[in-house]
């Protein structure tokens, strides 16, 4: 695990953006994990900054988002697919074909899994997967005591994590009680993974996955165990 200290989310932000151009324009055909959520967006601000400057082009390039709420429309404002809609995809050139995110209103949502991960299969898994963390440890929306064993599938989400997201919402009920998300295998398959880690209200989260023992109580601790994971973290993620 390689990992770095920057002062703040904006060089967070940056330091993830040079990575991932650099992925982009050197792999063929790269394909790209996403994640949503307050923390990679400053990384689509530079990259959206770094494309209209000619800098690095997304037309061949495929990505696959972690996860996506169920029983949300995906036009609905607060939909994942919204999200990468509007702050990062149409203001690239990537193809509307080459962007994945688990479709919530499937009406066979199990189906829908399966699929998802045969996609990410045949597009020859994930060159580079970004990942934020929640404040109780879980990546996509694997809650503490997913087994590390899951593929794509449906959850439950922690009362913790409807509150963390409520902030997007304009009441807690109007939030979710569950997703979609790629499951700890489908990400631990990913040949590079960035996590970013910014604010204090991570730190916690952080020092778990760094100092303690490698468990299912928190996700992000298997990250360990993968051979080639960049963590960036500000200061105000380390205690
Ligand atoms: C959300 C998302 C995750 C995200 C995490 C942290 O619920 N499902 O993919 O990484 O929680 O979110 P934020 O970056 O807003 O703190």
């Amino acid at each position: 695990m390689k990992i770095v200290k920057v002062k703040n989310y904006e060089e967070m932000s940056k330091r993830a953006c040079s990575i991932i151009l650099e992925k982009v324009n050197s792999v063929e055909n790269p394909v790209l994990g996403l994640a949503t959520g307050s923390t990679p967006e400053g990384l689509y601000k530079y990259i959206i900054d770094a494309y209209k400057q000619n800098e690095v082009s997304f037309k061949d390039v495929t990505t696959f988002n972690l996860d996506e709420y169920i029983g949300l429309d995906k036009h609905n404002v607060n939909s994942y697919y919204t999200y990468m809609k509007e702050k990062l995809f149409k203001h690239l050139d990537i193809r509307p074909e080459n962007y994945h995110l688990p479709n919530g209103s499937a009406d066979d949502i199990k189906k829908e899994c399966e699929q998802y991960e045969k996609l990410i299969e045949q597009a020859g898994h994930i060159d580079i997967q970004v990942l934020g963390i929640g404040v109780n440890g879980h990546i996509g929306f694997n809650e503490p005591g997913t087994p590390f064993t899951s593929r794509t599938h449906v959850v439950d989400l922690a009362e913790s994590t409807r509150l963390a997201n409520a902030r997007f919402f304009d009441t807690l009920a109007d939030v979710p009680t569950q997703a979609i998300t790629m499951g700890i295998e489908t990400i631990m398959e990913s040949k590079t993974i960035l996590l970013l880690v910014s604010g204090e209200q991570k730190a916690e989260a952080l020092a778990r996955l760094l100092d303690g023992p490698v468990s299912e109580d928190v996700p992000a601790s298997i990250l360990m165990e993968h051979p080639n994971v960049i963590v960036i973290a500000d200061e105000a993620a380390w205690q």
